[in-house]
């Protein structure tokens, strides 16, 4: 990688900065889903390890700049603690002589592990403020940035501390992202197949025309698909469309004929009267009328075949979006049949996005999975071909 690497830094009796991505889900201060803070305690472990004191801090949720005591990282401290089976300071300031103290006590003892108070607390951190950057940046030596998630966020803990800091660093799991997703798009081993789904194709225009330019194969399904199929006339009944994106669909359809990218949409789907569990159901091929004012809820069984025919003898797979509504069990075989399909590629798999990413782990197989990016929005804007502040802000090697 062209950037400079935490291992790259002399972190002995070192205090370091690392911005983490710990936004995980949080409901009456339970975490809903470690994965984020388990995906960032290789970075911890390293820097520890290395006698560095550990100055974590983050983000959680959209506070709007104020403090939210259901926004707090308070039980995210606990829960790091837990798994790296250590102590953790949590102070309720990001900024500040209190946490300053803190920082210096923990350093004083011969290390350890300070987590700061939700960043966003500060409606700074979202203005990309300098100030307020300068006195995070006070509270280290070195400065890591390992929260790829938050990577398309100009955010001052992002991108302004970088300016008041010797250098920055990414972290392993950064890193890891950078590496695979990067590998992905500038070098990728063929055939190369990419499967889109979720709700917008609003969401995913970017990342289409990027990828277009880059995979043999792309396959759509989920909601989105209806806009493509709107564009070609097809009757999709009550099926979720963007109408304002008809247009945009026919003309990626167009590009990848041009570009002899083998574009995928469904030949059959699910149709229910209802978007509901006790909904009845059947199976229509595209195109049949008798969808009447139903909707499309899956992709249906010889989709899913077509879609296994694409994926099973690819070398890179990148999956983002689920392809139904796989909340609801009757709805979910599209999404599990792509989830093993993908799992079962012999060759470099990456799955991103929260649906995708519950999608492989309720079918089990989120261990045969390459690589699951941390990154929601973000991993959609570098696929998209976007240059992430939080990435264009490391240092250079
Ligand atoms: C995410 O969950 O995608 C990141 O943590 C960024 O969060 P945000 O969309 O609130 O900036």
């Amino acid at each position: 990688m062209s950037k400079l690497s935490i291992k790259d830094l002399d972190l002995r009796g070192k205090r370091v900065f690392i911005r983490v991505d710990f936004n995980v889900p949080l409901k009456d201060g339970t975490i809903g889903d470690d994965t984020r803070i388990r995906a960032a305690l290789p970075t911890i472990a390293y820097a520890l390890d290395r006698g560095a004191t550990v100055v974590l801090a983050s983000h959680l949720g959209r506070p709007k700049g104020k403090p939210v005591p259901q926004l707090s990282l308070r039980p995210v401290a606990n829960r790091l603690s837990e798994l790296l089976g250590r102590p953790v300071t949590f102070v309720d300031d990001s900024i500040g002589d209190a946490v300053k103290r803190a920082v210096d006590r923990a350093h004083a003892s011969g290390g350890g592990v300070v987590l700061l108070e939700n960043l966003r607390f500060h409606p700074e951190e979202e203005k990309n403020d300098p100030a307020f950057a300068k006195a995070l940046a006070s509270l280290a030596d070195l400065y890591v940035d390992d929260a790829f998630g938050a990577a398309h966020r100009a955010h001052a803990s992002v991108d302004a501390i970088t300016r008041d800091v010797p250098h920055a660093a990414a972290g392993l799991l950064m890193e890891q992202e950078l590496r695979y997703l990067g590998h992905a798009l500038e070098a990728p081993e063929r055939p190369f197949a990419a499967i889109l789904g979720g709700a917008k194709v609003s969401d995913k225009i970017e990342v289409i025309d990027n990828l277009l330019g880059k995979v043999d194969r792309l396959l759509v399904g989920g909601a989105m698909a209806y806009t493509f199929l709107k564009s070609r006339g097809v009757p999709i009944g009550r099926s979720l469309v963007e109408d304002d994106k008809i247009k945009a669909a026919g003309k990626i359809e167009a590009d990848a004929a041009a570009r002899h990218v083998q574009f995928g949409l469904p030949v059959d789907h699910v149709v229910a009267d209802r978007v509901d569990a006790g909904s009845a159901h059947e199976v229509l091929a595209i195109g049949d009328a008798r969808i009447g004012d139903r909707f499309g809820v899956d992709i249906g069984p010889a989709t899913i075949q077509a879609y296994e025919a694409a994926i099973n003898d690819a070398r890179t797979v990148v999956w983002n979006g689920p392809m139904g509504v796989f909340e609801i069990e009757a709805f979910a075989a599209g999404t599990n049949a792509v989830a093993r399909a993908v799992a079962a590629v012999q060759g470099t798999t990456i799955v991103g996005g929260g649906d995708s990413i519950s999608a492989v782990k309720k079918a089990g197989v989120a261990d045969r999975i390459t690589h699951i990016s941390t990154g929601g929005g973000a991993s959609l804007e570098f696929l998209g071909g976007r240059t992430l502040p939080g990435v264009a802000a490391l240092t250079e090697r």
